[in-house]
């Protein structure tokens, strides 16, 4: 018994040297604030009970319905379509660019408008020209009681001969050069641009009279939503050659003409970087 007590009383001494030991070396640290075990202040990643919870720092794995953050839009492509094909809804004829093909040129889908559509010189225009033209016509005269007018759309190179010949006789060539395309350089060729008037105004296409009507304020300010532009801006001559024309509208399909109107570019020379054309080469 004796020997056990010794035994006993050995043991504990040892341990109490021992622990003693260890606080001596820093192995175990003195006072509470600093008992925590690495082990415990940076957790194993492998240590489950010891891993942050998920929604503290690790994304939460989207569930079925989890909508992403819409990422920016792409670019537009501007090279979406030819602008050189006449057949092109994007081709850009001016007076550095005429129509390949020139005097031979006829577009391929040429269609009479429909019948409620005042066309008092019966012209023809493309076929998807002429859905959008109408799908227009019928919204301007929804949103403002004013009925448009189509005065002119495709126009084949001995028509332009005779439209370019009147100008110039009236006005002489510097004069017609200002209004009218010299044939074989005219979008109306392309048969996507129409001049467009209206039933009350009284205007025509000459002046700038058709600019401050209603149908003339509101296709300046809507045409875009049916893929139309207005190709000879105010201010634009020295760009686009042409004073200018507020009753010429070309189609050019809706991403473009919105791209246009988002960005407030006002002519297809400067949005697709082409070199100004106010006067002919040579
Ligand atoms: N009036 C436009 C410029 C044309 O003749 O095509
Ligand atoms: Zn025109």
């Amino acid at each position: 018994m004796r020997a056990i007590l010794l035994a006993v009383a050995t043991l504990v001494v040892a341990a109490i040297v021992a622990v003693g030991t260890l606080f001596a070396t820093g192995v175990l640290p003195i006072g509470g604030s600093a008992a925590v075990s690495p082990s415990a202040a940076v957790p194993a990643p492998s240590s489950p009970s010891a891993s942050p919870t998920p929604s503290a720092s690790v994304p939460a794995i989207p569930s079925p319905e989890f909508t992403p953050e819409p990422s920016a839009a792409p670019a537009f492509d501007k090279a979406a379509y030819s602008i050189d094909d006449p057949t092109s809804p994007w081709v850009i004829v001016n007076k550095l660019r005429p129509l390949a093909d020139g005097a031979a040129y006829e577009p391929p889908d040429l269609v009479d408008l429909p019948s409620d559509m005042p066309n008092p010189n019966g012209y023809q225009m493309r076929a998807d020209a002429a859905a959008s033209l109408e799908e227009m016509f019928h919204t301007a005269l929804a949103e403002t009681g004013v009925q448009l007018v189509a005065q002119s759309g495709y126009r084949s190179y001995s028509v332009q001969v005779r439209a370019y010949d009147y100008y110039v006789n009236s006005l002489g060539v510097a004069g017609a050069d200002l209004t009218s395309a010299r044939p074989g350089y005219s979008e109306h060729q392309t048969g996507m641009a129409m001049d467009i008037l209206d039933t009350v105004s009284g205007c025509s296409t000459d002046g700038r009279c058709f600019a401050d009507t209603t149908a003339g304020q509101w296709l300046a300010a809507n045409a875009w939503r049916f893929g139309w532009v207005l190709r000879y801006p105010d201010g634009a001559t020295p760009i686009t050659g042409y004073e200018f024309e507020p009753w010429h509208y070309r189609w050019v399909g809706v991403p473009l003409a919105t791209e246009m109107h988002t960005t407030g570019v006002g002519t297809l020379e400067e949005f697709f970087g082409l070199p100004a054309a106010p006067d002919y080469a040579g």
